[in-house]
């Protein structure tokens, strides 16, 4: 429809948060979260009747999320979406289709229906799977009994149907559960962390003004915010003055060599030590080198029983170990990350996006790990489960660069803002 194209597009790029000063702008230079906005309109526009989406929400923040979860609810056609976003699926699909046990099975209703239903598969497979076993072992002990004696056509049959049913074989879940556990050395003192007066701008983007909090012991923060709002920026002014993290580091991660606060005082307390996940962590991980040599250099009194156990936590199992860094997947890379964290038994965990590579089962698994973890906690994610679970405290950076501190669940925080 030539005559209503041009609005047409214009409304679903404001629908998703792409101002219109932007409209005419090439591809290339939009961030990374405006162009899948804009790949999405693309998909949108005209109508289709069928839409197939893979992996939508990864980078996007959760207003866009909840966006995208408002327009998949009234869009009438057909959606075909991957996603490892356990509150985004719950929240669209009518079906799931579950790739495991060599097949693809769908279910009726949406990701945690799925998981109900799917136990109850599981354990009708398994006593398939255990009637199976029970079957090879008595043909091969009438195998064993007889082979040597009269009835050698019978042996025979036996035989091959012994073959036969190793042959088709059992059908496995390959869905495999990483086991994250956050420890701490030991803890740190009642008062963390102490931020005066923050301030740090890159040329005349002034990006954190005047941020002043006080953090205790034990307070689980999520930083939200859109993309280039400054949750990175923030976190690096943290680090910076961080007792234990080399600035070497933080000068990889950040590929900045500017200082990371200009104004402002940031204390950290008593036998603090950070754990630290970088949004960009790949340029951690050197290439030439192995996953379990890459891990020693975190803690060199670390035995091989250690690191290997914590790797097969992860689920680098026996020679996955020693896989060579230079070809790990984006994953296995934040797997890795996952490794050092739970060597190195941080007492402060923060965490920069860190679901962006992780599938379901491990994001299930790291918010249990936070849930359980006796640390101080800041964590930057869009993923609404996750925040929602684990989050005790919320920074919540919103336009004109102010950041509002809210001291309690996102739940609360969202009640807050429909009260005010
Ligand atoms: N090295 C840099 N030099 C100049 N500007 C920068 C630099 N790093 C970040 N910025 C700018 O600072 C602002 C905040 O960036 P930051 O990476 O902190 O945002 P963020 O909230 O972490 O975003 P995202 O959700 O995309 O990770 C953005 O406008 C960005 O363009
Ligand atoms: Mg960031």
């Amino acid at each position: 429809d030539g005559y209503t194209a041009e609005s047409d597009a214009a409304i679903l790029l404001q629908g998703l948060d792409i101002p219109d000063e932007l409209h005419s702008r090439k591809m290339g230079e939009l961030q990374g979260g405006q162009k899948v906005r804009v790949l999405l309109a693309q998909a949108l526009f005209g109508h289709p009747q069928a839409l197939l989406l893979d992996e939508p929400t990864n980078h996007l923040d959760l207003d866009s999320i909840h966006w995208l979860q408002g327009f998949l609810n009234v869009y009438d056609g057909v959606v075909i979406a991957i996603s490892h976003d356990r509150h985004f699926l719950n929240s669209i699909c009518t079906h799931i289709a579950d790739i495991d046990y060599q097949t693809i099975i769908t279910y009726t209703g949406s990701y945690d229906d799925m998981v109900v239903a799917k136990t109850q598969v599981r354990s009708q497979i398994e006593s398939q799977n255990a009637q199976r076993e029970k079957k090879i072992s008595q043909l091969n002990e009438f195998i064993a009994r007889f082979a040597a004696g009269t009835r050698s056509s019978q042996v025979q049959s036996r035989r091959k149907e012994v073959e036969r049913l190793q042959v088709t074989e059992l059908a496995k879940s390959n869905i495999q559960r990483p086991f994250i556990k956050f420890e701490q050395k030991r803890p740190s003192g009642k008062h963390i962390l102490e931020v005066e007066h923050l301030g740090k701008a890159y040329g005349d983007n002034q990006v954190i003004r005047n941020f002043t909090a006080s953090v205790t012991r034990g307070e689980r923060i999520a930083l939200m915010g859109r993309n280039g709002a400054g949750k990175t920026t923030l976190l690096n002014a943290l680090l910076a003055n961080s007792p234990t993290t080399p600035n070497a580091e933080l000068r990889k991660t950040s590929g900045y060599d500017g200082p990371f606060v200009d104004s402002g005082k940031v204390i950290w307390g008593h036998e603090a030590s950070i754990g630290y996940f970088a949004q960009d962590h790949r340029s951690l991980i050197e290439a030439g080198t192995t996953a379990i040599e890459w891990l020693h250099q975190w803690d060199e009194a670390a035995v091989t029983e250690e690191l290997r156990g914590i790797l097969g936590q992860m689920l680098f199992q026996r020679e996955e170990a020693t896989k060579s860094t230079s070809v790990l997947s984006g994953g296995e890379a934040a797997r890795l990350l996952f490794c050092k964290l739970m060597l190195q038994k941080p007492n402060v965990l923060v965490l920069d996006e860190p679901t962006n590579h992780l599938d379901l089962e491990s994001i299930n698994a790291l918010n249990i790990s936070l849930q359980r973890y006796q640390g101080t906690v800041f964590l930057v994610t869009h993923d609404h489960d996750l925040i929602d679970e684990v989050a005790t405290r919320i920074w919540h950076f919103e336009s004109d660069h102010k950041i509002t501190d809210f001291k309690g669940t996102y739940e609360d925080y969202q009640a807050a803002l429909v009260t005010v």
